[in-house]
């Protein structure tokens, strides 16, 4: 049992300050000491190093710091690749949603069918063309599915990296005009929290299982804090109430454990200034334990 790390403390895919500090709130909280504790070999890749420019990059047009969101993810996606190559369970600590663009064109060239979890208040499935701020963290799951600005699509140099129907989303409750169409045109699976009322949590993942089981050979989870709701993460950039309870997100996440279906996994939209004491990064450590097999008993 290996775990590879690698901290991107990037926070170019939108325009608040702060979330580029997740990976070391993370390791504050004690995740990588937890993941050791439960038994597995961790190797701590460090962070990247973020580059980025001095003039006023936000102005360059209708994606915010294109540029640099690209030469980050495409660094990222080489490090994750060669993690996967080891044969090690690579996890990738955010930074801003825009970095499962690198994490998952790193690990999805090694499979046939990589089927994602995108547990989220949002879906990220925006376009320069629908989005309403222009920010790269609201469309990692387009670009993902090969939809986008052609710079991002072909990070690792290919694209699809996911097909429509290997994709379940768990948790929207802020979905976008354009967003809602590309989910009805593609068919796209998710459990927007009225599901999740409806069917409770045991029957979503159980359901989430099973349709990702049977038609895939590896499973990424996609893990945006702001999925939860703002009582339990409190720092996230894009707080959305009425959310997926922290109770609730343990059993989706043991559940994920007990199916022994993931594969790889990031962690991301955490923002300590605007976190109560760290407790967003306590909570996601304590879920990541979760995933990865920790019980009560
Ligand atoms: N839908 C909004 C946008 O496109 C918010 C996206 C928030 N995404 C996130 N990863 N927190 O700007
Ligand atoms: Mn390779
Ligand atoms: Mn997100
Ligand atoms: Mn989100």
């Amino acid at each position: 049992k290996q775990v590879s790390i690698v901290g991107v403390p990037m926070d170019l895919g939108q325009l608040r300050r702060g979330v580029d500090m997740g990976p070391s709130a993370l390791r504050y909280a004690g995740l990588i000491e937890e993941i050791v504790r439960l038994g597995y070999q961790v190797k701590d890749a460090g962070d990247l190093v973020i580059e980025r420019e001095a003039t006023n990059p936000s102005e360059k047009g209708r994606l915010v710091n294109l540029n640099e969101v690209v030469s980050v993810n495409s660094e990222l996606q080489e490090k994750v690749d060669r993690i996967h190559e080891d044969g090690v369970f690579p996890l990738i600590l955010g930074g801003d949603h825009s970095v499962s663009i690198g994490s998952i064109a790193g690990i999805a060239k090694h499979y046939n069918n990589l089927g994602v979890i995108w547990y989220d208040a949002h879906p990220d499935l925006n376009t320069i063309e629908t989005s309403p701020s222009g920010n790269i963290h609201g469309m990692p799951l387009a670009v993902n599915l090969g939809i986008g600005h052609p710079s991002l699509v072909n990070i690792g140099g290919y694209a699809p990296k996911i097909k429509p129907e290997n994709l379940v989303i768990i948790g929207a409750r802020s979905i976008d005009e354009g967003e809602r169409e590309l989910i009805l045109e593609k068919g796209i699976k998710v459990y927007t929290m009225h599901e999740i009322d409806r069917l409770g949590m045991t029957t979503v993942m159980e359901e989430t299982v099973e349709y990702l089981a049977e038609k895939t050979d590896g499973v990424h989870l996609s893990l945006d804090l702001d999925g939860v709701d703002p009582i339990y993460a409190p720092g996230v950039g894009t707080p959305v109430m009425g959310g997926i309870t922290y109770r609730e997100t343990h059993l989706a996440l043991e559940m994920l454990a007990e199916a022994n279906i993931i594969t790889s996994a990031d962690c991301v939209e955490i923002n300590p200034i605007l976190d109560n004491k760290n407790q967003t990064a306590e909570v996601a450590t304590a879920l990541i334990s979760s995933l990865l097999g920790k019980k009560l008993l």
